[in-house]
Formats: structure tokens, sequence, C-alpha cells
């Protein structure tokens, strides 16, 4: 069942998101060489309490930790390990949903650690643009697959792949709301986008093929055959003046 929003509530969303976007932000000048992905769970716990909110991973279906942190060939939902340290050269999709005042916001983005391979650099390039297209195309009168192919086809045009076993997702006093938001398929299938529809838009894009296995951790999907994997989301409301990205 699709829920749509009140104003009200999309203001809400609203205020959850802005809080992730601003600690994003703020890891980016945070997220070097050397640091472990432990001290980077730390500092994003802190930055959210700071602003009276709570992580909304930590828990979730028993997801063990703040925030998912998922480098190189890690496509997501990595877990923070204190052994886990960035090298030169690293790529790591940082992946944050908080709630505040019941209302959830997530937003994902990827950087690079030092001198990344111009390889590396286009599949983090091409995976926002993907992105930005997807968002694009999140208009009322269209329905949720012309969101999803749109991003396909920048990032095959692009001859990178697209994984199919994660989608984006409705958001709102839930996680996970409906409708899905897969990152693939034919345009004009699905529901119609309508005005007051909150979704998270989240293409993940492999280097090589789209396949992913789940390590012994019961969480972390890396790719099946160890390219590298790029990821990026926002959460935006679809206003009959177009979407609007509540996680900028
Ligand atoms: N952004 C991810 C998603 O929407 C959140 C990770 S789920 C968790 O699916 F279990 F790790 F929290
Ligand atoms: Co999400």
């Amino acid at each position: 069942m699709i829920i749509i929003k009140s104003q009200g509530e999309i203001k809400q969303i609203a205020e959850a998101c802005k809080i992730v976007a601003e600690v994003l932000r703020n890891l980016k000048s945070f997220v070097k060489e050397g640091v472990s992905t432990a001290q980077i769970e730390s500092y994003v716990e802190k930055e959210i309490h700071k602003r009276k909110a709570l992580p909304a991973f930590k828990g979730y279906r028993g997801y063990p930790s703040s925030v998912c942190l998922s480098i190189n060939n890690q496509v997501v939902h990595g877990i923070p390990s204190k052994s886990s340290r960035l090298k030169n050269g690293d790529i790591i999709s940082i992946d944050l949903g908080v709630l505040l005042n019941g209302f959830y916001g997530d937003a994902a983005i990827t950087l690079s650690v030092g001198d990344v391979n111009p390889d590396a650099k286009k599949l983090i390039k091409v995976t926002e643009e993907a992105l930005y297209i997807g968002i694009q195309n999140a208009i009322v009168g269209n329905r949720v697959s012309d969101i999803s192919s749109s991003i396909q086809q920048h990032v095959e045009k692009n001859r990178f792949s697209v994984v199919r076993a994660f989608v984006g997702h409705g958001i709102g006093r839930l996680l996970h709301e409906d409708p899905q938001v897969p990152n693939f398929g034919k345009p004009g299938q699905g529901v119609r986008l309508r005005e007051g529809m909150t979704i998270a838009i989240e293409p993940m894009v492999n280097a090589g093929g789209p396949d992913v296995v789940i390590l012994d951790d019961g969480w972390t999907a890396v790719t099946t055959d160890g390219s590298l994997s790029a990821h990026f989301e926002h959460t935006i409301a679809i206003t009959k003046n177009g979407p609007e990205i509540l996680t900028k």
C-alpha cells in the first residue's frame, strides 16, 4: 500500500532528511586514508545524537550498526569494524538513515579516498548521474519503472551494470514502504507516480557484472566477480512542481 503524504508530513520527512544530508556532508572531510570504519561510525553516531535524532539502521532487522560502510567490491550493508582502515585509492559507499519525530530520511554517497584510479572515478560519476536521471523522471504521471529504466539505460550506456538484488523504496513513517523502486526494467510499468509520494531512489552500480553475494556476516553484499561498486541515494518528494530532493 502506497502512503500519500500531506505537506505537513513531507515537512517532517524533510527535517529527518536534512540531518542525513548534513552528516553526509560533514563526513566528506572526515573520511580519509588511515581512518577505520569503526571511527566513521562513532563520528556518525555523535553527529546524529547532536541533532536529537536516532540512527535508523541500528537494529533494523538485526543490522548491528548505525551506518552502512561498503568499501571497493562491497556493494551495500558493509558493517563498520576497527580492523577495516581506509587506504589510498579506496572508494567507500556510505548509506545513512535517521529517524526524527517518527519520520525517516535515507541517503547514500560514494567517496574516493586519496588518489583513485580513473575507472573508479568514472564509476562514481556515472552512478551519481544515474541517480539524478532517475530523479528527473520522478514526475507526476510517470510510472515507477520510468525511473528504473532511465537509471539502467544510463548505467549500461557507460558499460557498467545495475545491481538487481536491492532496490529503492517508499519512505515515511517506515524506512521501507511501498512501492519498490528497482534500478532496472522496461519503461511504462508499475504504479503511477502521484503528488505526495515520498521515495528513496538508490542506484547500486558495479564496474563488472550485476551479481552479488552475501558474506558470512549475513549482511555485507559484495560483487560476485570482485569488481568495484558504487551507491548513491536521495530521499525525494513527488510534487506537482516536480521532484523535490529532501536529502540535498
Ligand atoms: N538504505 C538502505 C536501504 O534502504 C538501508 C540499509 S538497511 C539496514 O535498504 F538494514 F542496513 F539498515
Ligand atoms: Co534506502
